[in-house]
C-alpha cells in the first residue's frame, strides 16, 4: 500500500522539480534560439520541389514486442496542437475497427476528443470530470459512439477546474487510475487524450496508463520540450507508476514535400528507433475537417490518405495480437 501522505510529498517534490526543470528548459532555448537568427525562423525553409524519398522501412523488420491486452495507454505532449486528438481518436477509432474494444478517455477541458466523436455535451449526465472529482463511477460516464466497439470518456470544459479543485484531494495523482482499474477488463485498448500541459490532470493520465505514446509533429520546434515531457514521465515512473513506458513515438502532420519534415523523422528515428511507429500520418486536410462532424476519419473519408494511415497505425501499434474481449 502507498502511503497517501508520503506519495503527497513525493508529488510535491515532482512538481518543484519540473518547475525548475521547465524554467532551465525555457531559459536555455531562448539563448540558443535569438529572435533575431532568420535562418532559424519558421517559414524560411529552402522551397523543396522533389518529394523526399524515404527509407523503405516497410522492408525493416518490425519484430517489437508488444504488451498484452489490456494496454491503457496516455497520448501526451505538453506541446500543443501536435496531434494528441487527433491519434488518440482516430487510432482508437481504427482499432476498434479492427475489432478491439476501445475506450477513449477524455482528459482535455477543451474536450476536442468528445466533439470529435460526435458527443454533444449539453445531454451528458457524467463526464471525467464528475469521475475524478465527485467519485461517479467510470461506467457510468462512458458513451457509446457511432462506431461499434468504440466508447468515449467524455469531457467538457468544466475539467478546466479539475487541475485547482484535485490539489487538496486524496490521493489526487491517482484519482484516474482507481477509476479506470474498475473498466479495465471491459476493453483491450484504453487511450487518454491528455491536454497539452504537464500538470495534474496529465499527471493522473501518466499514473493510470502503463504505456505512453507521444505525437511528435514533422515540423520546426518538434522536439522542444520533449526532453522535459520524459523527465516527467520518468518522475512519475519513478514515484507513482513502475510500470510506465514510453512505447510509442507517431509522427504527425507529415508533409514530404518539405525537408524539414523529412530531417524531424530522421532526428526523432535516431533518438527512439524502434518506438517510433513506421507508418507516419500525413497532414490533410480530411483529418483536419473531420472533427467539426463528429466523426473519426475512418467514417468522415474512408478512403482518405488519414483514414490510410491510422489504419496502418492501428495495426502497426496492435501487431495484429489477437482480441480479448468483445
Ligand atoms: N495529420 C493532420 N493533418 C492535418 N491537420 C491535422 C492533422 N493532425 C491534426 N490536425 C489538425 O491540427 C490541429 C491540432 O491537432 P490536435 O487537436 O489533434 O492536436 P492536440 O495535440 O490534441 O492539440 P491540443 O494540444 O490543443 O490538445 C487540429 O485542428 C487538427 O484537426
Ligand atoms: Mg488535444
Amino acid at each position: 500500500m502507498i502511503d497517501p501522505d508520503q506519495l503527497r510529498t513525493r508529488a510535491a517534490a515532482v512538481f518543484d522539480r519540473l518547475r525548475e526543470d521547465q524554467a532551465r528548459e525555457s531559459a536555455a532555448v531562448a539563448r540558443e534560439q535569438p529572435e533575431s537568427a532568420d535562418e532559424t525562423k519558421p517559414g524560411t525553409d529552402p522551397p523543396f520541389d522533389e518529394p523526399v524519398v524515404l527509407p523503405t522501412l516497410d522492408e525493416q523488420r518490425d519484430d517489437r514486442p508488444r504488451p498484452p491486452l489490456p494496454r491503457v495507454m496516455a497520448v501526451a505532449n505538453q506541446k500543443g496542437g501536435v496531434g494528441k486528438t487527433t491519434t488518440a481518436v482516430n487510432l482508437g477509432a481504427a482499432l476498434a475497427e479492427l475489432g478491439y474494444r476501445v475506450l477513449v478517455v477524455d482528459l482535455d477541458p477543451q474536450g476536442n476528443a468528445t466533439t470529435g466523436l460526435g458527443i454533444n455535451s449539453r445531454n451528458l449526465d457524467a463526464t471525467i470530470y464528475d469521475v475524478l472529482l465527485h467519485d461517479v463511477p467510470m461506467e457510468d460516464a462512458i458513451e457509446p459512439t457511432s462506431l461499434r466497439n468504440l466508447f468515449v470518456v467524455p469531457a467538457t470544459i468544466h475539467l478546466a477546474g479539475a487541475e485547482i479543485e484535485l490539489v487538496p484531494a486524496f490521493s489526487r495523482e491517482l484519482r484516474l487510475r482507481k477509476a479506470i482499474e474498475l473498466v479495465t477488463d471491459d476493453f483491450d485498448y484504453i487511450l487518454i487524450d491528455c491536454p497539452p500541459s504537464l500538470g495534474l490532470l496529465t499527471v493522473n493520465g501518466l499514473a493510470a496508463a502503463t504505456e505512453v505514446v507521444v505525437p511528435i509533429q514533422c515540423e520546426y520546434y518538434a522536439l522542444e520540450g520533449l526532453g522535459q515531457l520524459l523527465r516527467n514521465v520518468n518522475l512519475v515512473q519513478t514515484n507513482l507508476n513502475p510500470r510506465l513506458e514510453v512505447t510509442t513515438i507517431v509522427l504527425t502532420m507529415y508533409d514530404a514535400r518539405t525537408r524539414l519534415a523529412e530531417q524531424v523523422a530522421r532526428e526523432v528515428r535516431q533518438h527512439f528507433g524502434a518506438k517510433v511507429c513506421r507508418h507516419m500520418v500525413p497532414r490533410t486536410v480530411r483529418l483536419s475537417e473531420a472533427p467539426s462532424f463528429g466523426q473519426p476519419i475512418i467514417l468522415f473519408d474512408s478512403s482518405s490518405r488519414g483514414a490510410t494511415a491510422y489504419r496502418e497505425l492501428a495495426k502497426e501499434v496492435s501487431g495484429g495480437a489477437a482480441q480479448r474481449v468483445g
